[in-house]
């Protein structure tokens, strides 16, 4: 395998995966292919800008013509695919630009794959695909039922490489990941979000009674499991990559805040989310048995994001302008007026 390409490279999880694969594969040619849209950002690939191995594209996973051109002129060995809208709440706003990029981008992207005869793809899914679980823990093979339009589309889209696995042949590998955390994130997900906004002394919305769970996974530990996969998983499986962290959302509030200094009173107890999911977990035998674990530790690795974010202030106070000032204000305004 020589030639990756990375799409959605530019966002969270897909920065963190690039940054990784470029200093780990030398040898690899890894290039990226993103839409930049809101999530999107340069700056999250700012440490790797002057590699020789890297390379970026701006281009949309849904666009035939866009997929095309890279695959043919980089001549592409294997996708790994992170490009989605990724934010529950928004998808609750507007379900419209999930189902058009996790679903119809998917769709896609392999269907350009299979032409050009691309036969390695790894789609980054995640643990929502299964819904709630009150107690116990997911494993691969359970019934999907996706509560959210993003998890939704979400279970769309990884159908959609089953189906190109099972009738093609592709040779095709899905991750389901936890709720990931950890420097670059964009800060409309919770932990980000908070963080900042206590920096600013703001209010910090916990949707609900604060008791739902989820299990949290640390970024890097996201991209070796997926570097693993890639390189050793079996055709046409899934696995599951949990952190095998368990918190309720207002313990991690509350540790996020003893990190900061900050006071308890910014907690505000806002209206729910609706179809709000109230445990995630998952079993990880599977790819444990690849060799592969999370490296634990959720306090340290906590604190060197906050730390992070408390450095990097040129990273995250630009974004918080503009268009996220209007999202923030549809999300947010009302709850945070009306209480829970
Ligand atoms: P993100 O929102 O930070 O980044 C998404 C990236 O995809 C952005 O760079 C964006 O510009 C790009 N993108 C969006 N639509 C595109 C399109 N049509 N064409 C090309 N590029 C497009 O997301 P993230 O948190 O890094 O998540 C990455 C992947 O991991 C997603 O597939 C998500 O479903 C999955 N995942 C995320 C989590 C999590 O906790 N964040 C957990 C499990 C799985
Ligand atoms: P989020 O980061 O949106 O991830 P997901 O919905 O994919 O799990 O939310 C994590 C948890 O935090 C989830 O239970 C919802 C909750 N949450 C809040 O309580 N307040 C917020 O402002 C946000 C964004 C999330």
């Amino acid at each position: 395998m020589q030639t990756i390409l990375v799409t959605g490279g530019a966002g969270f999880i897909g920065s963190a995966f690039v940054r990784y694969m470029v200093e780990k594969y030398p040898h690899y040619r890894i290039i990226v292919l993103d839409k930049l849209t809101y999530a999107g950002n340069m700056d999250n690939l700012l440490p790797v800008s002057d590699e020789p191995n890297y390379k970026f594209y701006r281009g949309d996973i849904a666009d035939h013509g866009a997929v095309r051109g890279v695959i043919e002129t980089e001549k592409i060995d294997s996708i790994v695919n992170f490009a989605a809208e990724s934010h529950v709440d928004r998808s609750i706003l507007s379900p419209d630009a999930f189902i058009q990029t996790d679903v119809m981008g998917v769709y896609v992207l392999l269907e350009e794959a299979r032409r050009a005869g691309v036969t390695r793809f790894h789609q980054v899914s995640t643990d929502e695909v299964y819904g709630s679980i009150p107690v116990g823990f997911f494993k691969e093979g359970d019934p999907l039922e996706p509560n959210s339009p993003y998890a939704a589309s979400k279970a769309g889209g990884e159908m959609m490489v089953r189906a190109y696995h099972v009738t093609y042949g592709m040779n095709t590998t899905v991750t389901r990941g936890s709720n990931t955390f950890g420097e670059y994130q964009y800060p409309e997900k919770v932990l980000p979000l908070f963080i900042t906004e206590a920096i600013d002394d703001r209010p910090l919305p916990v949707y609900g009674d604060g008791m739902q769970v989820r299990d949290w996974l640390y970024v890097d530990d996201h991209a070796s499991a997926i570097d693993l996969v890639l390189h050793q998983g079996k055709p046409g499986e899934i696995y599951n990559v949990g952190g095998e962290n368990e918190q309720h959302n207002i313990e991690v509030t509350r540790m996020m805040l003893r990190f900061l200094e900050k006071p308890e009173s910014l907690i505000r107890y806002v209206k729910d989310r609706p179809g709000h999911d109230r445990r995630y977990a998952l079993t990880c035998e599977k790819i444990r048995a690849l060799g592969w674990h999370p490296s634990g530790d959720f306090p340290a690795l906590l604190e060197k994001t906050i730390r992070w974010y408390q450095k990097n202030e040129w990273w995250w106070r630009k974004i918080k302008t503009g268009e996220y000032l209007e999202y923030y204000k549809k999300q947010y305004a009302e709850r945070l007026t009306e209480g829970n």
